[in-house]
């Protein structure tokens, strides 16, 4: 007779082995920076994962043979930073992440980094349009609100847009929504999952604190709310100028490229938020909002509306509809002036 325990455990390594025969290229393009490197060890360790590519502009190639010495199975390949270098970066990949670009200092906003970051993430987003016009495309790369318009249009120009794979990867907010949530109400935070709806900065990003079954009232919900909009400001300022959430934010990033492949390899329900191409503002001029998406085979499967929520978030989205109609307007015409 086998204990639950043992048969439980059979069954977990069938299921490994199954889902580890399934071929999973994934592509970091800013493998060196502060989020690429982390972000590439965490995906090195994950088994569905089989080739890891890593392409940066600079020392791709360094952190590839580091990273390549860690003992699990999947290769990984490091990246000079010529054309032709990318283009092998990128080829059969299923998953592509970007965090490529220049992080804020303190005193900035997530939209001062756009004058770099802007052409950084249209010529990254070429390649990728060119060389894997079918992967997962994931935008971690800031002003995240006009990065992901940028990649599509730019996909568009080369009629290669496919609206179910491309993803502004949001997962942070949502991390750090339950985290301070947990801190408030000494709860696990590995349970807590709180709903993070618009979009990636500032008053954009919108907790729905009252879809979780907490009520916080008064200064204690503009203080949490203010927390989780600006959360990526305290490490900012934390961090003096020498960038900002890094690890956090890999861990972040590799949650969301797992939840992709179990998604691709056949596991159902996997539900994500994420900024994506979405049909619920678009009569308010937000052609993609963040909300939870539910993940498939064909990446966004179905998106998810917002659902109830009370006057105090209702007033938190409208001025969240307001800044980033702005921020997407502001990426689509860059591409329009400077395709
Ligand atoms: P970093 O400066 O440490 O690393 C960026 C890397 O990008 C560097 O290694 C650099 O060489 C590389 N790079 C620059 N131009 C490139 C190009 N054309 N091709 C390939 N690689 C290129 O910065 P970081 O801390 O890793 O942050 C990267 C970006 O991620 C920033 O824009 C930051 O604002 C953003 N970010 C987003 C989130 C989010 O929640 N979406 C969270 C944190 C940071
Ligand atoms: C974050 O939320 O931490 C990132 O968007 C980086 C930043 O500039 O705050």
């Amino acid at each position: 007779m086998f204990s639950a325990r043992q048969i439980f455990s059979q069954v977990q390594r069938r299921s490994f082995s199954a889902s580890s025969r399934q071929a999973s290229k994934v592509t970091v393009l800013g493998a060196a920076g502060g989020i690429g490197q982390p972000l590439s060890l965490l995906l090195k360790l994950n088994p569905r994962v089989s080739t890891l590519a890593l392409y940066d502009i600079r020392l791709a190639p360094g952190v590839a043979a580091d990273i390549g010495h860690i003992n699990t199975k999947s290769e990984v390949q490091g990246f000079d930073a010529t054309p032709s270098a990318l283009a092998e970066a990128l080829k059969g990949s299923e998953i592509v992440l970007i965090p490529a670009g220049v992080p804020r200092k303190p005193g900035m906003t997530r939209d001062d980094l756009f004058n770099t970051n802007a052409s950084i993430v249209r010529d990254l987003a070429k390649a990728a349009a060119d060389h894997a016009p079918e992967a997962n495309i994931l935008i971690i790369s800031n002003p995240v609100n006009s990065t992901v318009p940028i990649t599509a249009e730019v996909f568009k120009s080369k009629g290669v847009y496919n609206p179910k794979r491309l993803f502004g990867v949001t997962t942070l907010d949502v991390v750090r929504a339950s985290r301070f949530i947990s801190q408030l109400k000494n709860t696990d935070p590995a349970n807590e999952n709180i709903t993070v709806v618009g979009g990636h900065s500032g008053a954009t990003i919108v907790p729905l604190l009252s879809q979780s079954g907490y009520s916080l009232e008064g200064e204690k919900l503009d203080s949490y709310v203010n927390r989780v909009q600006f959360g990526g400001d305290e490490v900012v300022q934390a961090k003096g100028g020498a960038g900002s959430a890094t690890l956090s934010m890999a861990m972040a990033g590799a949650r969301f490229a797992e939840s992709l492949l179990k998604a691709a390899q056949g596991q159902k329900n996997v539900v994500e938020p994420t900024f994506v191409d979405s049909p619920l503002y678009k009569d308010k001029g937000c052609e993609y909002f963040a909300s939870n998406v539910e993940l498939g085979p064909n990446g966004v499967e179905k998106i998810h509306p917002v659902g109830k929520i009370t006057d105090y978030e209702q007033k938190l989205l409208d001025v969240c509809l307001g800044d980033l109609s702005k921020n997407i307007a502001k990426g689509v015409q860059f591409v329009k002036e400077k395709p």
